[in-house]
């Protein structure tokens, strides 16, 4: 797995050097600008209420559940018998948690785990199961107590939806096959009758099915010449059962490398030029995973412990998701013209060193406001791509990577994370229509790390008669004054909510569960133009409109 990292962050790293972002960063090019020590004055932001573009769809706002270290077991799971309040071993604060997102779909069971995972070792009597190495993670012994069951329970108790990413890279045909005939068959076949026999008489919906993960790297170290056959193939046997439509996701790109979407894409040949109805498949979306970090693989930046600089990086990096889709959707764009294929971001987030003292092949890591605005910046690149991007991952729900919900191993304690508070703020944006926006700033950009970091984002949706517009300080130490130029509509009636904190490092605990917690933002006031809006520094705000 370090390995495939390693070699996929140096291609990254050749197409993000050839972008003319990077090469900005070249010694011809004029010396970078660097942060003002205060904002030049008031940003302007100007949205257009009365244009509606296109869905943003609420799969973006989507999760993902890997079998890695506290993230199944501990902490969606922890079996009847623990003390931890628990629905047939689920944790109950978790749900409660997560349904109060109204997260809309959840991967599983992997990530890397998934293209070693065999599904039917994960059915039937729990005492019973084979045990596995779980290699990739650890190299921890699975017990398969959480398989196919506990995880379709896990879902319905969430009131989500299923992305059950399927085993390529050491698994056959005939075992994806037959996963998706038990998940979604309602008759007598054979898979069907062997999930009754294990207790669950009625068939599920599983509206997503990936065909491996980093198929490149730890799911089979591929080219994307030889595994877009091999989607082909196992696409082709993950059938349609009963009134089930499967989604089914191309393992896809990371990063900066074009070439792999663009052999996905290729394949399609002139099938998708047909008007806007219909894709004849093998496969309707294709994924890309991008992680921020602020230094090299094996060294990749504290969670906790950051300089001013590793704060700008990180959100510098952060920003790069917007180039990166639009540069995979101008790909895509090349051979559907229609969007007839879905752009599935099924991995993104941060990702630093483990915490001090905990399992380095655990992924635990602590979750600050830092995390927070690199979430932010996603999701106003999110919502600019609603044309093209079907689904987004954040890697991981629960203790791995930028988690919404981190959990004390020894008193089970939950604590919620501030990016949990920027998916909770943004939930008005799930199935809402991209707004056009436009930000201007009195000052230059600076550069950091190569690229121009415009120190606001913004983005905006309207749904049902309302309005969100989203909005992020970038500026670690200086507040920001922001005129919101409201076009189009009549606004009946506005309020706000900020997301700040002391630090650009404080984060949550048992002990301090509401260090970054969302408050009522009272500094908004009418303006000539619509609202003024103060902003403290280092901070997310929404602000919801009602439309006249
Ligand atoms: O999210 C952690 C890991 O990152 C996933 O298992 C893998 O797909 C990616 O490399």
């Amino acid at each position: 797995m370090t390995a495939n990292r390693r070699r996929s962050l140096s291609t990254a790293l050749t197409s993000v050097l050839s972008s003319p972002a990077a090469q900005a960063a070249d010694a011809s090019a004029p010396a970078p600008a660097a942060v003002p020590a205060q904002p030049a004055g008031p940003a302007h932001v100007t949205v257009d209420l009365d244009q509606a573009g296109d869905t943003i769809s609420r799969h973006v706002y989507g999760h993902f559940a890997e079998h890695l270290g506290r993230c199944i077991y501990g902490g969606f799971f922890v079996g009847e018998d623990s003390e931890i309040p628990n629905t047939r071993g689920i944790r109950d604060d978790v749900v409660d948690a997560l349904r109060a997102l109204h997260i809309p779909n959840l991967r599983w069971p992997g990530g890397c785990f998934a293209d070693e995972y065999h599904w039917k070792d994960g059915i039937g009597p729990r005492e019973q199961r084979p045990r596995m190495v779980n290699s990739h993670w650890g190299d921890v012994v699975e017990d398969n107590s959480f398989g196919t069951h506990e995880f379709m329970d896990l879902v319905e108790l969430l009131g989500t939806e299923a992305y059950v990413n399927g085993n390529v890279g050491s698994g056959t045909v005939q075992e994806m096959s037959e996963w998706i005939e038990y998940l979604t068959r309602a008759d007598d076949s054979p898979m069907a009758a062997l999930r009754r026999a294990n207790g669950r008489d009625e068939p599920w919906r599983i509206p997503f099915f990936g065909i491996g993960n980093e198929t490149w790297g730890c799911g089979g170290n591929m080219t994307a010449e030889a595994y877009v056959d091999v989607a082909r193939q196992y696409s082709t046997f993950v059938r349609d059962h009963a009134g089930n439509k499967v989604t089914r996701i191309a393992a896809g790109s990371h990063d900066g490398n074009l070439h792999w979407t663009d052999v996905l894409m290729r394949t399609f040949g002139t099938q998708l030029d047909q008007g806007p109805d219909g894709n004849p498949g093998p496969f309707q979306a294709i994924s890309l995973h991008y992680y921020t970090m602020t230094g090299p693989w094996e060294d990749k930046g504290s969670a906790t412990e950051f300089s001013e600089d590793e704060w700008y990086t990180a959100l510098s990096r952060a920003s790069h998701i917007d180039e990166l889709l639009a540069r995979h959707s101008t790909v895509m764009d090349r051979y559907d013209p229609y969007r007839k294929v879905g752009l599935v971001l099924d991995e993104w987030g941060t990702w630093w060193n483990v915490e001090p003292g905990t399992n380095p092949g655990f992924l635990y890591q602590q979750n600050t406001l830092r995390d927070a605005l690199v979430a932010s910046i996603h999701f106003d690149a999110f919502h600019r791509h609603a044309g093209r991007l079907l689904m987004a991952n954040i890697a991981q729900t629960v203790n791995v990577l930028q988690a919404m919900i981190l959990t004390d191993p020894e008193s089970g304690a939950l604590v919620l994370t501030p990016t949990y508070h920027v998916f909770a703020m943004n939930a008005g944006h799930h199935d809402a229509a991209a707004l056009p926006v436009h930000v201007a700033l009195p000052e230059e950009a600076p550069t950091v790390d190569g690229c121009a970091l415009p120190l606001v984002s913004a983005s905006a949706s309207t749904k049902d008669g309302a309005a969100l517009v989203s909005l992020s300080n970038l500026h670690a130490t200086e507040a920001r004054t922001v005129v919101l130029d409201l076009r189009g509509a009549e606004v009946a009636g506005f309020s706000g909510t900020v997301l700040a904190a002391e630090s650009t490092s404080a984060h949550n605990t048992p002990e301090q569960p509401d260090a970054v917690a969302p408050r009522e933002l009272t500094a908004i006031r009418p303006h000539a133009r619509g609202l003024e809006v103060d902003l403290p520094a280092a901070s997310y705000a929404t602000i919801s409109l009602e439309l006249g």
